[in-house]
């Protein structure tokens, strides 16, 4: 089983390799001539021209694992399992070439037959109404639908989990994947499910379907040509393979955590409360 975070990032570029992807080292963390973000905050960020058709990418294939910095949701970091400031993002994407059928079948074939997650253990989520992504997890996977998540945009904020969007650029419905880490993780609360803030369904990957451009103000273009987005986190990963409680514990932050401990002769977790 694969479990170390260096396999996984070279099984995921060698999965899409085998795909027609060409595998591009990642992008400086500052953005190059793109005023809508401070930092890199996601695998596509850099890719952007790509999307839009402004740029020829190398190949309409390309897979990465980019170096990312997230602040968006920096008040949850330390607090629960998944959240980081830095993380690497693994990504397959398609610049007007395959779309939401086959991002679908190399999910699951990725996660399920590279990896050996348990299908057992794994629940898509949609776009509200997103019919196509449905169509595919239901009949070409074999997902029951009552498996399957729909999430809806807010009808105050607007906002939807299934939607992708950060700041200006390419952006569009999304279809998550969710694992199962055992009741153990979980909140305990009845309504506790695929969605729900605590730490028992951890999403592991999201697939976008980028096809409008937004102007950042809540105005989407529909783009000429259809996209492919996937963003995974590579810790959030490396949590369900090494089947440990955080990303704080997984081997190559253990490693940092450790080090730390010596150099300030602390044990970690000790004196906690
Ligand atoms: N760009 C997809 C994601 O960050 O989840």
């Amino acid at each position: 089983m694969i479990q170390k975070v260096n396999d996984l990032r070279r099984s995921f570029l060698e999965f899409f390799e085998s795909k027609g992807h060409l595998a591009l080292p990642s992008f400086p963390l500052v953005p190059q001539n793109d005023n809508s973000l401070l930092l890199i905050n996601a695998g596509m960020a850099p890719l952007k021209p790509y999307f839009t058709g402004q740029e020829i990418p190398p190949r309409r294939r390309v897979c990465t694992c980019q170096k990312c910095i997230r602040t968006g949701d920096i008040d949850n970091v330390g607090k629960t399992a998944r959240h980081l400031t830095f993380f690497e993002m693994l990504g397959n994407f398609s610049f007007g070439d395959y779309f939401k059928k086959e991002a679908i079948h190399w999910t699951w074939e990725y996660l399920t037959e590279t990896l050996g997650l348990s299908p057992d253990r794994l629940y898509p989520s949609i776009y509200g109404e997103d019919e196509e992504a449905f169509a595919i997890w239901h009949d070409e996977i074999g997902i029951d639908a009552d498996r399957i998540t729909r999430f809806y945009r807010d009808p105050e904020t607007g906002e939807c989990d299934n939607f992708w969007e950060h700041g200006a650029g390419p952006c569009g419905p999304c279809s998550e994947v969710y694992y199962d880490r055992g009741e153990k993780y979980g909140c305990g609360k009845p309504t506790c499910g695929v969605g729900c803030d605590c730490d028992r369904y951890m999403e592991v990957w999201n697939d976008v379907f980028t096809q409008f451009d937004g102007d950042g103000k809540g105005n989407y273009t529909e783009l000429e040509q259809k996209n492919i987005d996937t963003g995974m986190g590579l810790e959030r990963l490396a949590v369900v393979m090494q089947e440990v409680d955080s990303v704080f514990d997984i081997d190559t932050m253990k490693a940092i955590r450790d080090a730390i401990c010596r150099m300030a002769n602390k044990t970690y977790e000790a004196g906690q409360n």
